[in-house]
């Protein structure tokens, strides 16, 4: 929205335009969105001293907050300023200071108006709730959230007060709780907003708004509440359920690893009939609390990382990138079907192709069930979701792909067919990139067959698709830089985060996956039961346990992988040999209903108790005496020590660029429990001599797949870490 304005350094702009309605404009230069900085906050500051008198000597009728970026509001809080903060004292000063500049917003003698267009998040929906006023733009990007909780920390300049005054306790506890973005039209039923206005007229209608507030033409009204609500909002007993119930659901979800929203329902139930002074001081304390947590440190350096990794090619490789303006995916099975609903999702035109005219329709079908889901779960409109529809097309013909950008295969997981399916897809485009899906064949082997061998690399997704936030972007060495560039920026455009790997047996995630789940195996075969081993990770923090993950990727599949692996890698990820014995006994895992878990009508009834009798046991881990002390450590050891030696042995060999990027990958692309920081960063809490030293001893005692990777060996005699820690 284009208010008049004047310069500003810092992203501040300050005007009264001639009916004496004052613009106070959010433009951060050399950005395309708006932080709140502390330099940024000082300046607001000052600007408030001004502010105040020229409203004292009347030139001064109503002020609106807006951004000048079209479609992207306040985007929050300076998340390296929160990186920054080293002790809970000095954080909860800038939580303090934050307040204090908001609160002179809100005590200003004119209406305030905050003018919402695009996302407004964390400290900037604080900002606005400190506004007397709020509209919002119907465009689809506008959305209001305060995300804290999921950098383990929680709102810490006034949200937890304000938002419950405007909403209602029960509204602000689940906006708070899940950090989940609220849409304009939901947030004009909470009274979040007063008005959703026309994103195409939305100045005018601005402008419009703040005449009806000058002239006293709007009424505030206080958040509806239902009887129900009112009991249990505005009663001791109810509040006690509410609270209670706010509490059990963070348990059930999250469990007991999270810090934050448990602290969050706190400060929430404590400021209850408080003074707004004692409600801001116990905010900014449990903010003080909450910045310091090892939980936050890992999750603030997460999001920085997956900020990064969005720009991880160098500049000169990134500018040859071409902008995907239309996709072809071969293959319309599990991963193609889900891909090119992915492209769809996305604005972007494809054509999902297939040989076999039933597996294309049951593609289609499949894309298009996932296109509604995300549609009834409101990511999109319905008739946004016809529009993405009708972007989705399907064919059995190679004439329809000619004018892809690009092409993504995903047919069946065999070189021959991979070849030919490569060759035939640049014959029918012109100069398209060929992007290979394979999970566990060479790029560079699959290359062989192209003409140009230059324009194609590996896109890697995770299934499923639409769930998991990963792609593994893979660079064969012939690889050239327009064909990578333009696979990265595709995979960025498609939301998702990209990480650079080397074109190595089971890239980086797979292969780190490889001996973790082996040594489930190892560890069942060894008479641990299948509950122990799968407990032990779960309180880990592990999503689910390795053998319930194993049921999931189905025996066959997980069977096949991991003797490619042991082919790569020789003795270290030679198979356990249960999943041979599972598929004797007819087991293929979740798929037909018998794995290591019994399933009921599709879902998981628990550990199937005959699977324990099947494997012997006997052989414990009495040989090692030193590190035998509960079962759980044991398990958690072998399993998780097993997955930080085969990372230092990536490293080494430079499969991606970076510790950061390890950590990076197996949060997102496995679930590793993002409060711990990712797995190297976990070890280097762990303490990588403790690390080495077990390795050792379980490799005298249990075979050479534990032999120390040199990479630990040598860090563990230097002393060094992977990640910086703070
Ligand atoms: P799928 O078996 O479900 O689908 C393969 C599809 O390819 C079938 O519809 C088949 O008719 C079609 N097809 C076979 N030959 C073809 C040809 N010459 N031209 C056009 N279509 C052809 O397989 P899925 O699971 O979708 O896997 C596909 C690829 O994705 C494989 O390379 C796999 O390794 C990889 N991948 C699979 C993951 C998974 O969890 N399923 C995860 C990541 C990658």
């Amino acid at each position: 929205m284009n208010g008049p304005k004047s310069e500003s350094t810092s992203g501040l702009a300050f005007d009264i335009d001639r009916d004496h309605v004052g613009w106070l404009t959010f433009d951060r230069p050399d950005s395309s969105a708006n932080v709140l900085t502390p330099a940024l906050m000082k300046e607001l500051d000052a600007l408030l001293s001004q502010l105040e008198s020229r409203i004292a000597n009347g030139q001064i009728l109503a002020l609106v907050v807006h951004s000048a970026k079209e479609g992207a509001f306040i985007a929050g809080a300076d998340v390296q300023a929160i990186a920054d903060l080293s002790t809970a004292a000095e954080a909860r000063a800038a939580s303090a200071e934050g307040q204090r500049v908001f609160r002179r917003i809100e005590r200003l003698r004119v209406p305030t108006i905050a003018a919402i267009d695009g996302a407004c998040m964390g400290g900037g929906t604080e900002l606005v709730l400190h506004c007397d006023y709020r509209v919002a733009s119907d465009r689809s990007a506008t959305a209001i959230g305060l995300p804290e909780v999921k950098l383990g920390i929680l709102p810490g300049f006034g949200g937890t007060v304000k938002l419950p005054a405007l909403v209602g306790m029960q509204n602000a506890l689940g906006i708070i709780l899940s950090g989940k973005p609220v849409r304009p039209s939901r947030a004009l039923r909470l009274g979040l907003v007063d008005r959703v206005l026309s994103t195409a007229r939305f100045t005018t209608e601005v402008r419009q708004f703040v005449g009806d507030v000058v002239g006293g033409r709007v009424e505030k009204s206080a958040p509806s509440l239902g009887f129900g609500e009112r009991l249990l909002e505005r009663t001791g007993p109810g509040r006690r359920i509410m609270f209670g119930a706010a509490r059990k659901r963070i348990s059930a979800e999250a469990g007991p690893f999270y810090p934050a929203p448990y602290r969050a329902i706190e400060v929430l139930a404590g400021a209850v009939g408080m003074k707004a002074d004692d409600a801001y001081a116990l905010e900014a304390a449990a903010l003080g609390e909450l910045a310091v947590t090892p939980e936050s440190r890992n999750l603030v350096r997460l999001f920085q990382l997956s900020q990064g990794a969005r720009k991880a090619l160098p500049e000169d490789v990134a500018n040859r990138g071409r902008r995907v303006g239309r996709m072809g995916v071969i293959g319309a099975g599990v991963m193609g079907a889900a891909i090119a609903e992915l492209a769809a999702a996305h604005d972007l035109p494809v054509v999902l192709k297939d040989i076999d005219r039933d597996a294309l329709d049951a593609g289609l079908r499949h894309a298009g069930d996932l296109l509604r889901k995300a549609a009834a779960a409101r990511l999109f409109s319905q008739e946004e979701a016809s529009l993405k529809f009708a972007l989705l097309s399907g064919s059995l013909d190679y004439a329809d792909l000619a004018d892809a950008d690009l092409v993504v295969e995903a047919v069946v997981e065999r070189m021959a067919v991979k070849q030919q399916v490569l060759r035939e897809a640049e014959d029918a485009t012109s100069g398209a990139v060929l992007a290979t899906n394979t999970s566990s064949l060479s790029v560079d082997g699959i290359a062989d067959s192209a003409r140009d061998p230059a324009s194609v690399l590996g896109i890697h997704f995770f299934n499923p698709v639409h769930k998991m936030p990963l792609v593994e972007v893979v660079a064969g060495p012939r690889t050239g830089p327009e064909a990578l560039a333009t696979g990265f920026g595709l995979v960025t455009a498609l939301g998702k985060t990209p990480i650079l790997v080397a074109d190595k047996p089971g890239f980086l995630v797979n292969r780190l996956l490889a001996p973790y789940l082996n040594e489930a195996g190892f560890l069942l075969d060894e008479g641990y039961g299948v509950g122990a081993i799968d407990e032990a990770l779960v309180s880990f923090g592990m999503p689910m346990g390795p053998l319930r993950l194993l049921d999931e990727i189905g025996f066959d599949v997980a069977r096949h992988a991991s003797r490619e692996m042991a082919n790569a890698f020789g003795d270290r990820m030679r198979p356990s040999g249960v999943l041979d014995r599972m598929m004797e006994d007819a087991r293929l895992g979740r798929k037909n209903g018998l794995g290591f878990y019994r399933y009921k009508d599709g879902r998981e009834v628990g550990p199937d108790p005959s699977v324990d009798g099947m494997f012997s046991g006997g052989a414990r881990l009495a040989a090692v005496p030193a590190l035998s002390d509960s079962p759980d450590d044991v398990i958690r050891r072998r399993c998780l020590y097993a997955m930080v030696n085969e990372a230092s042995h990536a490293l080494d060999e430079s499969v991606v660029e970076s510790p950061d990027a390890v950590d990076l990958a197996m949060v997102l692309g496995t679930g590793f429990p993002p409060f711990r920081g990712g797995i190297l960063r976990w070890a280097d809490a762990e303490g990588i001599q403790t690390i080495a030293d077990a390795l050792s001893q379980y490799s005298e005692a249990l075979g050479n797949r534990f032999a120390p990777a040199p990479l630990l060996a040598r860090m563990a005699e230097q002393n060094r870490t992977f990640t910086h820690t703070t």
